[in-house]
């Protein structure tokens, strides 16, 4: 092996990731004076919230009454009761507190008459337990994770964090069983850094991209969970993708679900209206899962539209121009780019895409990384945004929950490390020299790999792959078949060819790293996808057509070990509230 020089750094935390929650927490340690480094692959505000359109969901109540005690209902119900009900309680109870927060960072969130902040309906999201439709998604236009990034990493750089932007960060170094820090390749000068701190925070995002067809960036490889699986601990419910019912045909980019909030609809080759079937009375405003599955049920029926029969169409038209070009603008400007559709004219040809994973890194409501079902929490290591499972999400995750997710423990991780970090010595440990050789060890061999296979193939078998073996409906069968095509993919990477050998700026390098992050984790989704014998939220099993409570009504762990092969544990989901302030709302959640 080439002997790396490496250089050394010294911080109190560190921040793995620039999108929402890492920049929420990188702000709130800074704020405290805390020494912090954020680091990212990517510049701060090209990370992948930036994407996010509709909204930020909080009972602020601006546009007709509410209660967080209905969001909790929602989101426990839109889980399909997976949710760990301590982690909703926790987020929907500070949603109102955090959204106004950012308001006050400067977040340009559009408003009303009055000059509130303008809120609107999104799927699942109810008054009164269930009876109304509530307006509770906070939009600035369709641009709403823009401008909440963008506010962020202001904030962040008024509070001098050190930033450390286009590392790549390798793996995660363990002294004593702690966490101790990270070892990061700076794609710049192509240098190689040890970073060490008393505490990691992953905000490394979802894995969309193990998907050929998502609403994801090209960056959303995963790569904190990638390290999570190769250091020896779980996931959790890596079986619950969750599929976006309008993606853009073709193209894969998100057609926001505010569209259908501001009074879009849904039709087939008909020229029907197909939701009320299926829901009657939330309609196009249904949960994700429902909305997608009765559009492949009409795309498997024969009712899709388009040559192949293989999409369906989403009315924008019938709204007043103004609507569209006020509330809707930047997926007017999508659907003409991709679609070359003119969306106050005519329908946009849509497709449920990959938009969101529920699992990834287990972790408490503190945010702290937990090591087994049994709740042993990794010391040194915390998670959040969509890297992480607090499970505020279950088995489906209600649109507009995941900005807040993202603000309200990104800056609950943020008080937690302070409260760690006020208790520790400033000292940091002396690394064993074993443990960075074991990591640049791996690095040099991906690095000098001269097999037959190149990434942009491999990649390409292992999307192809999970699009088809693990789609909206799964059973035995094609699961067991998507089993055995990643094993072959995933020992494949042990004959990658990766032409480019330098170090400075070697994306052919970078896209080796984050494949081998991807495949961990598409198998972790097959085994688990395999392994849950029921039909709950996204994880719809033909051959288990119905959510089974009495065997199911628990998460899934799942380790993935350096061979592909898979371990399996549980944790119970917590049906227990934090305060009794909503016993009634655990209590009709409950009521299956
Ligand atoms: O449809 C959307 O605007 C997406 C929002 C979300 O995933 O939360």
């Amino acid at each position: 092996m080439e002997s790396y020089k490496i250089t050394k750094h010294k911080h109190d935390a560190i921040v793995i990731g620039a999108g929402g929650s890492g920049l929420r927490a990188t702000m709130g340690l800074a704020q405290s004076k805390h020494s912090v480094a954020c680091i990212s692959k990517v510049f701060p505000t090209r990370s992948h919230t930036v994407a996010a359109q509709g909204g930020i969901s909080g009972a602020l109540g601006n546009m007709g009454e509410d209660d967080w005690r209905w969001h909790m209902y929602d989101t426990v119900k839109g889980s399909d009761w997976l949710g760990d009900q301590d982690s909703i309680e926790y987020m929907c109870k500070n949603a109102v507190e955090s959204i106004i927060e950012l308001e006050h960072f400067g977040v340009p969130f559009s408003r009303t008459e009055e000059g509130k902040i303008y809120q609107r309906p999104f799927g699942g999201m109810t008054t009164e337990y269930g009876k109304g439709i509530a307006q509770r998604t906070c939009a600035a236009a369709d641009r709403t994770g823009h401008a909440i990034l963008h506010t962020l990493y202001t904030q962040s750089l008024k509070n001098d964090v050190d930033f450390f932007i286009e590392y790549f960060v390798i793996d995660l170094v363990y002294q004593d069983d702690k966490c101790v820090g990270v070892l990061a390749w700076c794609l710049d000068d192509g240098t190689i850094h040890l970073f060490q701190s008393h505490i990691v925070i992953l905000a490394t995002g979802g894995y969309g991209r193990a998907y050929l067809s998502s609403t994801s960036a090209h960056t959303c490889t995963g790569d904190g969970n990638g390290m999570i699986l190769r250091s020896g601990f779980p996931l959790q419910d890596m079986e619950f993708i969750q599929f976006h019912p309008t993606g853009i045909y073709g193209a894969g980019c998100l057609i926001t679900e505010g569209a259908r909030g501001e009074g879009g609809y849904l039709t087939n080759s008909d020229g029907e209206r197909f939701m009320p079937k299926y829901a009657p009375n939330a309609k196009d405003l249904a949960s994700r899962d429902v909305v997608s599955r009765a559009m492949q049920i009409e795309i498997n029926e024969g009712r899709g539209v388009g040559e192949d029969k293989d999409h369906v169409l989403l009315h924008l038209e019938h709204l007043d121009d103004e609507i569209v070009h006020t509330k809707l603008p930047g997926i007017a400007e999508t659907a003409k780019i991709f679609s070359g559709v003119d969306a106050t004219k005519e329908p946009i040809p849509v497709i449920p895409t990959v938009h969101y994973n529920m699992g990834g890194t287990p972790t408490n409501f503190n945010t702290e990384v937990l090591a087994d079902g049994a709740g042993r929490v990794v010391n040194g290591l915390m998670a959040i945004g969509e890297a992480a499972c607090v499970s505020v999400h279950g088995a489906n995750r209600l649109g507009s929950n995941s900005l807040l997710d993202l603000i309200v423990f990104g800056r609950s991780a943020a008080e937690r490390a302070c409260e760690i970090l006020d208790k520790k010595s400033k000292n940091h440990v002396e690394v064993n020299p074993s443990s960075l050789d074991k990591i640049l060890s791996r690095f040099d061999k991906i690095r000098n790999s001269s097999g037959d296979i190149r990434t942009a193939e491999l990649r390409d078998k292992m999307q192809r792959a999970m699009q088809r073996y693990a789609p909206v409906y799964r059973d035995e069968e094609t699961l067991q078949n998507g089993i055995d095509i990643m094993k072959n993919n995933f020992n494949d990477f042990n004959n990658l060819s990766v032409s480019d050998k330098s170090l400075i700026w070697n994306t052919d390098l970078v896209e080796s790293l984050e494949l081998n992050n991807l495949l961990y984790q598409s198998l972790a989704t097959l085994y688990s996808a395999y392994n849950r014998t029921e039909s709950r939220g996204s994880h719809a099993r033909e051959d288990y057509p119905d959510r089974d409570d009495n065997d199911w009504l628990k998460h899934t762990m799942v380790w993935v070990d350096e061979k592909g092969e898979s371990k399996f544990d549980y944790k119970p989901v917590e049906l227990k509230t934090l305060t009794d302030e909503v016993e009634t709302v655990a209590l009709k959640a409950r009521t299956y």
